[in-house]
């Protein structure tokens, strides 16, 4: 394998098949950085989903994400919080732990938390050494613009990379005055220096959430690292979605950008009624599952 190839997936030439189970097989080669720069330098596309828990990041690995994100919307997607706001640096490093535990392909990069960055670059260091030692992640997630740019900085020069988001952060949505799309006309050239000031403290990619397509594919150009979007069109190199959205576990309004590829919900809710009446007719469990 060339460094520029991304490692095969799990059941494809040299790797395990996936139905084999995970630990029981030769581990695959994990996905590194250089090989998302590869795939934005020969033009080729990734994914990257959320993950916060073990089966969901194990079932995503062997599927062939590329990326899993251990989101801060967990706040909202696990714990039932309105916001990202308020999941902590102790529970992000908990939920981290799980999903790097449960892969071994995928680059697992874990957001850094509201208040664990904005105190000062130092502070920065601190919360993603924790990330990365305590949670066994491979990168962290921030979001924020340009005047991040010296703490993106601080972090790389630890040695440990920096994804950068930008566009729409919802850990500023009060201040942005709540879930609406960003770099809307004359607004777009600030994405765009954003972007620019990132990649050049040492982001080696820059994440886009909920901006036009004509901005993300204008940052796309204006920068050499990869780029990923989620509400930004596609010219971006990868695209993230939080997995909840993507299998349709979750109910209720979708916002425009999220395409629904599962109906896991559904599934579920056949499967606990189906289990409940089994139960209340007394035909589970069954002679085959009594000892
Ligand atoms: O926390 C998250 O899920 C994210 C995605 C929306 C990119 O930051």
């Amino acid at each position: 394998m060339s460094s520029a190839e991304i490692p095969a997936p799990y059941g494809t030439g040299v790797n395990p098949p996936a139905q084999r189970p995970a630990s029981s097989s030769p581990s695959p080669a994990r996905i590194r950085t250089h090989h998302l720069q590869s795939a934005k330098n020969e033009g080729r596309r990734f994914a990257m989903l959320t993950a916060y828990d073990q089966y969901a990041a194990q079932i995503f690995d062997e599927a062939g994400t590329e990326v899993l994100l251990v989101g801060d919307s967990a706040a909202n997607n696990v714990l039932g919080h309105e916001t990202t706001l308020p999941i902590t640096l102790d529970e992000m490093i908990m939920f981290s732990r799980a999903v790097s535990r449960g892969t071994r392909r995928a680059l697992v990069v874990a957001d850094l938390p509201f208040g664990s960055y904005e105190v000062s670059p130092a502070q920065g260091v601190e919360s993603s050494v924790r990330l990365m030692k305590e949670g066994l992640v491979h990168a962290v997630k921030m979001e924020g613009g340009s005047h991040y740019a010296e703490t993106v900085r601080a972090i790389t020069t630890a040695g440990i990379p920096v994804m950068a988001h930008v566009g729409f952060t919802p850990q500023s949505e009060h201040s942005l005055g709540g879930y609406r799309v960003q770099g809307r006309g004359n607004t777009g050239q600030q994405v765009i220096d954003d972007a620019v000031a990132l990649a050049g403290a040492g982001a080696f990619c820059v994440l886009m959430e909920m901006v036009p397509s004509e901005v993300a594919a204008a940052v796309d150009r204006a920068i050499d690292v990869p780029t990923i979007g989620i509400g930004a069109g596609g010219s971006t190199t990868g695209q993230v979605l939080v997995w909840q959205d993507m299998a349709g576990l979750r109910s209720g309004k979708q916002a425009r950008f999220v395409k629904q590829f599962a109906d896991v919900r559904s599934v579920l809710a056949d499967a606990a009624k189906l289990y409940g009446d089994e139960v209340r007719g007394g035909t589970f469990p069954g002679p085959e599952h009594s000892f």
